[in-house]
């Protein structure tokens, strides 16, 4: 195992009715920012109860931060954070308004002139303007981790930012948010943690055995409740486990000790930024091409996963690896999840040659686990997943 510092310091309230205990979490006195997204909360009942909750504070409400948040709608919020002296921010939504609200957190403290300097050099966020999130939509970990990813539309680019100061204080999760959410939300929730799992785990063994069992368990959780949540009846206690795994699957534990890959986002990124294809399904298109490539560096863990994540008894350590990377697809197309590029767009020609380009312009040699991937893999990559 190798060595690692661990600390999260978000409290989770977990459970039915608990969006009521903000009030608690607040510190007296704040004047607050409740951001979300572009109107679910309101028609979903849980506007009314952060309302309610937060009716002894002062609070200006800021809507309409869109799916992959969007940097200039962010400097308007940044703009009222400013000029209101907000001292506490709420984010009220999924990944999204939770990324925003790291990123106006962050920027709100920042001294440089460019907040889009965060993103693009790279600066780590020690401190941060303190903020809570209620999650709506459980699929990222950002409720539970220190990161964010922020997309500039202007520019066509999406880049990840983050810091020991961006943790939430607090996340609120209550399974019962997940009842409103349109299944293809759902398919992508159990797609984005189960690549979240897969990117600390598809690597090479360092012998962490309780890593590994922490990983393929949270696997095994999202496999056996995805069929109940693509139904259309509301399961809650379906929902309360696939919260808890999304949180689990990227709030820090498992990556711990461990070699880290992450290059299924990296690449993923980029096809959202280029075509705004959802985030978890730019993850379904890119995984099986780039197991593949990788293939000789990662089989023994394929392997390992197909043996305990799916049973796979029969066949040499390579076929099982082969195997492994079957089951998959085959679980992303369970979910109705398409896996290749060209299901998405007519436009794929020359995508791989312009991602190889991007990565190669900003001097990234190689990424994964080894940092062995370099700009030419990831065009062999992305061409394979056309
Ligand atoms: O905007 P509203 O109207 O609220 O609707 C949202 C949005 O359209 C809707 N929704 C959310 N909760 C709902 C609901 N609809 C009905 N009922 C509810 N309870 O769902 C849509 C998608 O929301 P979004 O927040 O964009 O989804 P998600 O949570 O998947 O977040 C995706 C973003 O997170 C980033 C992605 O790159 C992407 O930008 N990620 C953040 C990570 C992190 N911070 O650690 C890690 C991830 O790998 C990921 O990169
Ligand atoms: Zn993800």
């Amino acid at each position: 195992m190798n060595n690692f510092d661990f600390q999260n310091p978000t409290k989770i309230i977990f459970g039915k009715g608990e969006i009521e205990k903000i009030t608690n979490e607040i510190p007296e006195g704040a004047k607050v920012l409740m951001l979300f997204g572009g109107g679910s909360i309101k028609k979903n009942g849980v506007y009314e109860q952060v309302s309610k909750a937060l009716s002894n504070f002062e609070v200006i409400e800021f809507g309409g931060i869109p799916a992959n948040p969007e940097y200039q709608v962010l400097m308007e919020a940044l703009n009222i954070i400013k000029t209101e002296n907000i001292t506490f921010l709420l984010a009220v939504g999924g990944g999204s308004v939770i990324d925003g609200t790291k990123f106006l957190a962050s920027a709100a403290l920042y001294k440089g002139d460019e907040p889009w300097d965060i993103l693009t050099k790279n600066i780590r966020t020690f401190e941060g303007m303190p903020f809570g999130t209620v999650l709506t939509l459980p699929a990222t970990g950002s409720e539970m981790n220190s990161g964010a990813v922020i997309t500039r539309a202007e520019t066509k680019e999406k880049f990840a930012m983050g810091g020991p100061g961006l943790f939430p204080q607090f996340s609120i999760l209550d399974p019962e948010v997940v009842k409103s959410i349109p299944k293809r939300q759902i398919a992508n929730g159990l797609a984005d943690s189960f690549t979240h799992v897969l990117e600390q785990y598809m690597t090479y063994s360092v012998d962490a055995k309780l890593q590994d069992r922490f990983a393929e368990s949270i696997l095994q959780t999202i496999i056996e409740i995805a069929p109940t949540m693509l139904k259309d009846e509301f399961d809650y206690k379906a929902a309360s486990n696939f919260m808890w795994s999304c949180t689990m699957a990227l709030n820090g534990l498992i990556q711990k000790g461990v070699p880290n890959d992450w290059a299924i986002h990296a690449i993923g990124h980029e096809l959202t930024a280029l075509y705004g294809i959802d985030h978890a399904r730019t993850l379904a298109i890119i995984t099986e091409s780039h197991y593949t490539v990788n293939l000789e560096d990662k089989k023994e863990k394929l392997a390992q996963y197909a043996e305990r994540v799916w049973n796979v008894t029969e066949g040499t350590l390579e076929e099982k690896a082969k195997a492994g990377i079957e089951k998959t697809t085959a679980f992303f197309k369970s979910l109705g999840i398409d896996t290749k590029l060209s299901d998405y767009t007519e436009d794929y020609n020359g995508t791989a040659q312009e991602i190889s380009k991007r990565f190669t312009e900003r001097g990234w040699k190689g990424i994964g686990e080894k940092g062995k991937v370099t700009p030419e893999m990831v065009e062999q990559i992305v061409e394979m997943s056309y």
